[in-house]
């Protein structure tokens, strides 16, 4: 505890990089949190002397702030009616399908709305209180929306960007939102915000015209001045987020993993060809279809077990959201009727996993697996293809991409696919397995350079430089 209480850098995100579990006997442990945001700033932060802001996915008072790695976790309390109302709620059961071209519908509680505001308040007034004066404040993604105006007010002196991590909606969707203008207001408190498509930051800038009626052009938005402030004008840009190529790939290199990955193809019988799936376990990812799609070609005898197999690994994910309990239904009912179909003692046609890995056991299946299957209907980035592709040293592999993720825009080398053209989908993967190894190696080759080229620190500092340009406050040249 007793450390430094501010800093130049700081970081907000609903997640800390670390979740606070409680066993049933009061020991407390801390587990790594979910998702791809904790994956790409967990790099970024190691090694920086910086403070990250957030929740630590417990509910009741706040642990005291703590070092780790390096890292000042500062954690802000999150009330059990909060999770339900701000973070399951509003969070995502509004936001997160509207962003996801509604995928399942969104719902709209006036009281949700009320503990978003409270929640992101709390956010913004923890940040002020261990931002130092002139920092950089970083927040991320679409539970913490309201905080770069929240800031902004109580520390004018910082410097604040947003980093978008999931999609932004085309304005007639989220146009469907009952708080569209509070929103659009909140995001433009930040210099700068960050977005992973060209496409999302146009979609935001056309939102702010449409409803806020503010001047924009291109990649540009202008506040009128307002109750004696100045005009302001806010810059909103693509800097797609990557992965820590580096690391991975040394991690994907070690004996150990190799090891791990030779002895998991065996467990499995050996198979000619390993598919595999590694998602959370949500509705944007496309599980379904890629199911439908693998059931269909064995039902129709172009692949058979056990030469081929399909390992899902599938994390829990927001297991209290009602579209998210449909969905494990779902999965997992079709997870066992293809067993039971095409399933043999000793080689199943699916092995499902729904659990969380450690990054080393994570490497290894990457590394045996002969094509990967990355699916979604809608995905902002999806770090899981640019994993697949750095642990792939040997140039092995196949990877099988959606055109609805971000990643595609970068990977254009991958086997596309559409996932809702269940006919394509699995035209595709036939394609994946069929293909030369030789035009394999020469796709895989491509797609690594390409990931090497872009990894998660060139995106740090593309958007810290971005920030860093942003259009200059008049505030801020006149204290200078
Ligand atoms: P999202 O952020 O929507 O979950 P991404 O693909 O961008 O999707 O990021 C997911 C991250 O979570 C990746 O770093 C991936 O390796 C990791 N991950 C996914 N499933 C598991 C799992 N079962 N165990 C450990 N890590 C996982
Ligand atoms: C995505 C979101 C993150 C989120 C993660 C895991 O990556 O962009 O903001 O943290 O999913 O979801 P969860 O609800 O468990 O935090």
């Amino acid at each position: 505890m007793a450390r430094r209480t501010t800093f130049d850098f700081v970081i907000a995100a609903n997640r800390l990089p670390v979740d606070r579990v409680v066993g049933p006997d009061g020991e407390v442990e801390w587990h790594r949190s979910p998702g791809g945001l904790v994956t790409a700033m967990d790099s970024v932060m190691r090694g920086r002397d910086g403070a990250w802001v957030g929740w630590a996915g417990d509910t009741g008072d706040a642990p005291e702030p703590f070092d780790e790695a390096g890292m000042w976790l500062h954690p802000v309390p999150v009330s059990a009616e909060e999770v339900e109302q701000y973070y399951e709620g509003f969070s995502n059961d509004t936001l997160w399908p509207i962003y996801h071209d509604v995928i399942v519908p969104a719902r709209f509680r006036r009281v949700w709305w009320q503990a978003y505001e409270r929640v992101n308040r709390r956010f913004a007034e923890a940040i002020a209180e261990v931002a130092a004066k002139g920092a950089v404040v970083w927040v991320h993604d679409y539970q913490l929306q309201l905080v770069p105006a929240m800031v902004r007010e109580l520390r004018p002196d910082v410097r604040i960007g947003w980093f978008d991590h999931i999609p932004f909606p085309p304005v007639e969707l989220f146009a469907q939102l009952p708080w569209r203008q509070q929103l659009l207001t909140g995001l433009l408190g930040a210099d700068y915000l960050g977005f992973q498509r060209q496409a999302d930051a146009q979609n935001f800038v056309r939102a702010c015209r449409q409803h806020l009626g503010a001047s924009t052009k291109g990649e540009t938005v202008t506040l009128p001045s307002d109750e004696g402030r100045p005009q302001r004008t806010v810059r909103a840009s693509a800097v797609p987020i990557s992965v820590d190529f580096e690391g991975l790939d040394a991690l994907a290199r070690t004996p150990e993993v190799q090891e791990r990955a030779a002895e998991i193809r065996a467990s499995l019988g050996s198979p000619k060809t390993l598919l595999l799936g590694v998602d959370r376990l949500d509705y944007t990812k496309g599980i379904r279809h890629r199911l439908k799609a693998y059931e269909e070609l064995l039902a129709d005898g172009r692949l058979s077990t056990p030469d081929v197999t399909f390992v899902q690994v599938a994390t829990p994910s927001r297991e209290r959201v009602e579209a998210y309990k449909q969905l494990r239904t779902e999965v997992e009912t079709t997870v066992g009727r293809i067993n039971g179909n095409h399933g043999a003692i000793g080689s199943p046609a699916v092995h499902y996993l729904h659990q969380s890995y450690p990054r080393e056991e994570m490497a290894a299946l990457f590394l045996a697996a002969d094509v990967m299957l990355v699916t979604p209907l809608r995905d902002g980035m999806n770090l899981v293809a640019k994993e697949y592709v750095t642990c792939r040293h040997d140039n092995g592999g196949a990877l099988v991409l959606s055109e609805f993720t971000g990643a595609w825009h970068e990977l254009h080398q991958a086997f596309v696919c559409n996932p809702h053209d269940i006919e394509g989908l699995k035209q595709t993967i036939l394609r994946a397995i069929g293909t030369e190894a030789k035009d394999k190696e020469r796709l895989m080759r491509a797609l690594r350079r390409r990931v090497a080229d872009h990894d998660v620190r060139v995106w740090a500092d593309r958007f810290l430089a971005n920030l860093e340009a942003a259009p200059e406050r008049p505030e801020r040249r006149r204290d200078a």
